[in-house]
């Protein structure tokens, strides 16, 4: 059995203190295997926001796996912004923007979605790269054809009610099209990602002679479930409370519970969020 929590959205620099200390002992008390940390560490890149970011990695018992969000790229040092833009994120979080995990019943691949500008005026909206989408495939290699296959950026690939993808809202990542299609080429069963502060489930799939990714209708080839989790400590919580989502495989089984901060106590959803059966991800 594998344990994982996916907690995204952090933006130290805004968190309750309480709330920290008590997100902290639920992911201890869990035993995780793994913590995913799903962008927005900080809310300005600052240097002591990090640093509380690091001094809550360092608190976790289990690893984590942490992947940019876009406030982790510093808005007011422009010259920083553009000639190392992750600096800072090397200096306090990792040596890597683009982590990967793998146990024997599953693959965690870490893709950046954050970038340091675009060509339009708003550069919170995430981007995936040519290079990126053609590099899964190797971003995969050493998976054992059995293990679930999880995908973690920050920015969000799918609407909660997407019924196609041709009127993409801006806040989907760029080539979100070519990405869920490489996506399902590669057999992903769960893509983890944060920035809307939202909860919810969707998945997608490409239809047996459809080259197009299409939402959920008639007989999938290949099923991906998307997962947005909420902001687990920020008060930027737009009308959500804290959360965050608890992810857990057993004998070809996948379920993601979210566990909801309630004042006082974290509290789990004993309905799941989703949840995800072989042999989905059975490779023909
Ligand atoms: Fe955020
Ligand atoms: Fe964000």
């Amino acid at each position: 059995m594998t344990t994982i929590a996916q907690v995204s959205d952090l933006h130290f620099g805004s968190e309750e203190r309480s709330t920290t200390e008590a997100l902290i002992d639920e992911l201890n008390r869990e035993r995780l295997d793994l913590v995913i940390v799903s962008g927005d560490l900080t809310l300005a890149a600052r240097d002591e926001e990090f640093a509380r970011a690091r001094a809550f990695i360092d608190a976790l018992d289990a690893p984590t796996l942490s992947v940019p969000g876009n406030h982790d790229i510093t808005p007011w040092n422009i010259p920083e912004r553009f000639a190392a833009p992750y600096r800072r994120w090397h200096r306090h979080v990792s040596d890597t923007i683009e982590p990967s995990w793998f146990s024997d019943d599953v693959a965690v691949v870490g893709l950046n979605t954050a970038r340091r500008m675009r060509l339009r005026l708003d550069w919170s909206h995430g981007s995936l790269s040519r290079r990126q989408i053609e590099g899964l495939a190797q971003r995969f290699d050493g998976a054992g054809p059995d293990v679930f296959r999880i995908i973690v950026a920050h920015h969000p690939f799918i609407e909660e009610e997407a019924q196609d993808l041709s009127n993409r809202p801006r806040a989907i990542v760029k080539r979100a099209e070519k990405a869920l299609a490489a996506f399902v080429e590669q057999r992903v069963d769960l893509v983890t990602a944060g920035h809307l502060h939202r909860t919810y489930a969707a998945a997608f799939h490409t239809a047996p002679d459809e080259p197009t990714v299409i939402a959920e209708a008639g007989t999938p080839a290949h099923r991906v479930t998307v997962i947005q989790a909420g902001t687990a400590l920020s008060s930027r919580t737009r009308e959500e409370p804290n959360a965050f989502n608890r992810i857990e495989i057993e004998q070809g089984r996948l379920a993601v519970h979210t566990v909801t901060w309630l004042d006082t106590r974290w509290e789990r959803d004993p309905e799941p969020l989703v949840t995800i059966e072989r042999p989905s991800a059975a490779v023909p």
